[in-house]
């Protein structure tokens, strides 16, 4: 596993891979690496002959400074985690190298951005597309792998690709869980003990309300899920829609769509957490 600061080495690198026409797998990442992370990169290693993840905690998609700030970062851990799987590359640039020049861009995602995270993050998927745009440029991969976890960061993902016209194929990867269902986080470190041990509600909710689905209403479901939630001592649901999982709008019925899910965003204290379960798929 070769580690690279900058984008001179970096390509420098890649250079050589390209040479022996190999494909590159890329999993772009905010640090503070858990399973969920690394499942991704064993997905790439699968599916690709040469891995590369990158560990940058990207300013420009974070709309509060303090979330920015506490958010955990420690590369010799990270890097310890990455040596248990297969990884090639690992690039983890300064802001500088990334942003040498403040980015302007503005993506429009018209509908897909208006919704759930975008309505309460304003500003996030902008800053999302920012710095994966510029990923994408610096490392030219044929196959990005992105998590299930971040539903609406998935499909923004797969239209800025489709905007721009990359050569790049974006892969969904599942969620993956703690025993206790909790869909792993880098923010689940910050959660008190009793947060952590109350979080559980959010997946256990969330997988009750499918045994009910499609009997009863949406409506009724999501009334259910935000009032059994906030019924959690220390949690409380910022937003849960049932969506169409291509356009993100909320349904009314369960016959609207061929592809509907769940998604939440409850707040634990401070610590927000996400989550999604897929209510139908074909
Ligand atoms: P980050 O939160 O570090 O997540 C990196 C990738 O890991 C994302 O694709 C996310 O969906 C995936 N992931 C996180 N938790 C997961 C879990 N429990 N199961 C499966 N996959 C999981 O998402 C970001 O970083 C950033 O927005 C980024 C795309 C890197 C742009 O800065």
């Amino acid at each position: 596993m070769q580690v690279v600061h900058t984008v001179t080495a970096l390509q420098a690198l890649l250079e050589n891979h390209k040479q022996g026409n190999k494909s590159i797998g890329f999993v772009p990442t905010m640090g503070a690496l858990h399973n969920g992370h690394l499942s991704l990169v064993e997905h790439a290693a699968s599916k690709s002959d040469i891995v590369v993840v990158s560990i940058f905690v990207n300013p420009t998609q974070f709309n509060n400074a303090k979330d920015l700030d506490r958010y955990p970062r420690d590369l010799n851990t990270d890097l310890e985690a990455l040596s248990s799987v297969k990884c090639d590359i690992v690039f983890a640039p300064s802001v500088e190298e990334v942003y040498p020049e403040e980015d302007s861009r503005q993506f429009n995602f018209g509908s897909l951005e208006t919704v759930m995270e975008g309505r309460y993050r304003p500003g996030h998927f902008n800053g999302v597309a920012q710095v994966v745009s510029r990923l994408f440029d610096m490392v030219k991969p044929d196959k990005a792998f992105f998590g299930l976890k971040d539903f609406q960061q998935l499909v923004i993902i797969t239209e800025m690709t489709k905007q721009l016209q990359l050569p790049v194929k974006i892969v969904p990867c599942d969620i993956v869980r703690e025993a206790d269902g909790l869909a792993m986080s880098s923010r689940n470190m910050l959660l008190t003990d009793k947060q952590r041990k109350n979080a559980p509600a959010i997946a256990r909710t969330l997988f009750e309300s499918c045994n009910f689905a499609p009997d009863l209403s949406v409506e009724k479901i999501k009334k259910q899920v935000e009032e059994t939630i906030n019924a959690t001592k220390g949690l409380e649901v910022e937003y849960f829609e049932i969506v169409d999982g291509y356009t993100l709008q909320p349904v009314d019925n369960w016959e609207k769509s061929d592809y509907i899910v769940g998604c939440i965003a409850v707040f634990a204290g401070e610590i927000r957490l996400i989550d999604n379960v897929t209510y139908k798929n074909r």
